[in-house]
């Protein structure tokens, strides 16, 4: 499928051509890191699908900050297909969506892909805050048969603790619990609160409310964060040992499998987010280690950084004790 962007033509990844709605697509804006994301999504999604076809129910996809559908990579113009079009690429082995997102022009853009695929019957569009709508969108997950996997990637500190572990929990009458790939934005997100010698809420009001909401628990972090100000830590450990506790959280939601995170960093290496992972199942987590160190990425525009898998977490840390 091509499609006339600034004046030439351009691939939109495996969508076919009756996939296309309208002629100037509504696109997100992303930078052209978007794509490692995708690949990552894409090539867990495609294993995931393989190896779930064996189980009855269900199978069940669930987007809790969608966006429109498609994505355009600013560096190129390119269109890209989002996580929303990536995963209905994937039906009828995908064959139960649920889409949130809070804009209304997002959420109209998903609804004409939807019609164009003649999906209306299998996916379907919440709008409104995931945060306040979760439970409407887990009522369209079966609880206790099929598999289901959700993609949670937030624009910002959008996503609280408590909308995962909604999700986490839902599934807990069945054998396996609702697989989550999470991006968690600690540079793009929590660091700026975190300035040297300065109360947090001078930093930015309410930020250690926001904080609060969004990590396991409202102690530990404010913990670590101390021992970093009295000089009692190294300030280089803020980022891991925050990462950590986001690690433990999902472990102690009852995951059998939650990975080390993956960072995705811009061209000239900042780093942007960290990806995290859990599964119950041993397959789950096989492939999600295989997908995680493997460079993946969607088209071809932009070179990957090298490969880097900077944390490997186990839960023997002794300090996350002492907290
Ligand atoms: C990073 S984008 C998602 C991109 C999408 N996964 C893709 O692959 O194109 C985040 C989306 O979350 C939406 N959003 C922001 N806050 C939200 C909230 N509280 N609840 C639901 N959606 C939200 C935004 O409108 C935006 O479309």
């Amino acid at each position: 499928m091509f499609y006339t962007m600034r004046g030439r033509w351009v691939t939109i990844g495996h969508l076919e051509a009756n996939d296309m709605p309208v002629d100037e697509p509504i696109a997100r804006d992303v930078g052209a890191w978007t794509l490692e994301k995708l690949g990552l999504l894409q090539s867990y999604m495609k294993s995931y699908v393989e190896a779930t076809s064996s189980i009855q129910g269900k199978i069940s996809y669930l987007d809790v900050c969608s966006g429109p559908g498609l994505d355009r990579v600013r560096e190129t113009g390119e269109i890209h297909p989002g996580s929303p079009l990536i995963a209905m690429g994937l039906y009828p082995r995908l064959n139960n969506f649920v889409f949130i997102d809070i804009d209304k022009k997002n959420t109209h853009a998903l609804r004409d892909h939807i019609r164009a695929r003649e999906l209306e019957r299998t996916a379907r569009v919440i709008e409104g805050d995931c945060n306040e709508v979760i439970s409407d969108a887990l009522k369209l997950i079966p609880d206790r048969y099929g598999a289901a996997f959700a993609f949670i990637d937030p624009a910002g500190l959008s996503v609280s603790w408590q909308t995962i572990k909604a999700i986490a929990l839902h599934k807990s009458r069945a054998t396996y619990k609702i697989e989550l790939f999470v991006l968690f934005p600690y540079d793009m997100g929590i660091r700026r609160f975190f300035v040297s010698g300065r109360e947090m809420n001078d930093v930015w009001p309410n930020a250690e409310a926001i904080v609060d909401r969004i990590m396991p628990d409202t102690r530990r972090w404010k913990r670590v964060l101390q021992e970093v100000e009295a000089g009692r830590e190294p300030r280089d450990t803020l980022r891991q040992r925050i990462l950590y506790l986001y690690w433990r959280g999902l472990k102690d939601l009852g995951y059998a499998h939650v990975a080390s995170p993956r960072v995705v960093r811009t061209p000239n290496g900042r780093p942007l987010y960290h990806m995290f992972f859990t599964s119950d199942h041993p397959v789950g987590d096989r492939i999600m280690t295989h997908v995680l160190h493997s460079q993946r990425q969607l088209g071809e525009t932009f070179p990957l950084p090298e490969l880097e898998m900077p944390y490997s977490f186990n839960e023997d840390e002794s300090w996350y004790d002492r907290l």
